[in-house]
């Protein structure tokens, strides 16, 4: 049974459910932690009754030392065969006028604890010879992000992080997956403060499909995932494009 446990983070909405649907359908275990206690156990008690799986939640805020001390305790009793890193959260605005304590939060949310959660599965994974690692970077890896600058930054580092990790992992049984999502319709544009950008308004993807194709990358063993073809595109385009002039184009998709 131990062997099925998958652990979500940011679990209570957005991709992250989505993703805990769809793991729940495959016939997973759960164990979901984010912040918000009521939606988590809705959450449970949706995917318990429509699927016949087991699933528990903590409640815990992963921006903070203690919540991930919290959840790397539990993971190490745990043994789980996937880890989903998904919590996440980035704000708007120029970097001289954004909060030194939010953006602390950031940090230690989008990469540390991501990294400290891999580090705490890993050992036990690589010794059963099999595990799944999932880690939720963005579209915003691949260029500057003005705007955007250190949620920009810190999923620039969740790629080749996540890259590397998989390649150091080749025949262990244990594979990481980067997932790259553009916009998605999720509550995170308005948590941030840009749902009236132009990329926003261009189109999102909803959280189903981006769920959907980060699971099949992430069973395929796929090192990226980039969701969408248009995005695709955009990504292959940066190469074409001098250095300089990716943070004026991506400033225009920034702007309302
Ligand atoms: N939406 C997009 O356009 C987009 C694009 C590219 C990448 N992403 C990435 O995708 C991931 C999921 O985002 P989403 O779009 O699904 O956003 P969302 O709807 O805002 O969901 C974020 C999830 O993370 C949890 N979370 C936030 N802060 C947390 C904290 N301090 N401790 C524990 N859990 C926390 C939230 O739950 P609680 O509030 O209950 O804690 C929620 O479950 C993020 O890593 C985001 O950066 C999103």
């Amino acid at each position: 049974m131990k062997q099925q446990l998958a652990v979500v983070t940011g679990a209570s909405g957005g991709i992250g459910l989505d993703i805990a649907r769809q793991l729940a359908a495959r016939g997973y275990d759960l164990f979901l932690v984010a912040r918000n206690a009521q939606d988590l156990e809705k959450a449970c008690k949706e995917l318990s009754a429509g699927h016949g799986i087991a699933s528990q939640y903590l409640t815990a805020d992963l921006s903070e030392p203690q919540g991930l001390a919290s959840l790397e305790q539990k993971l190490k009793e745990m043994e789980p065969a996937v880890l989903i890193n998904n919590a996440g959260f980035g704000t708007a605005g120029t970097f001289c006028d954004s909060d030194a304590i939010t953006n602390a939060g950031m940090m230690q949310l989008n990469m540390v604890t991501l990294v400290q959660l891999c580090h705490a599965v890993l050992p036990g994974m690589r010794k059963r010879g099999k595990g799944y690692i999932l880690n939720i970077s963005s579209l915003a890896a691949f260029q500057p992000a003005p705007g955007l600058a250190l949620y920009g930054a810190s999923k620039s580092f969740v790629l080749p992080f996540s890259e590397a990790l998989n390649h150091e992992l080749k025949g262990s049984g244990v594979s990481v997956t980067a997932s790259c999502p553009g916009p998605v319709d999720t509550g995170f544009h308005r948590r941030a403060g840009t749902e009236n950008s132009r990329l926003v308004r261009m189109g999102a993807q909803s959280s189903a499909a981006v769920a959907k194709e980060a699971l099949q990358a992430l069973f395929k063993r796929k090192p990226v995932i980039i969701h969408g073809r248009l995005n695709r595109l955009l990504v292959f385009s940066t190469r074409f494009v001098p250095r300089s002039w990716l943070a004026v184009v991506a400033a225009r998709f920034m702007q309302e």
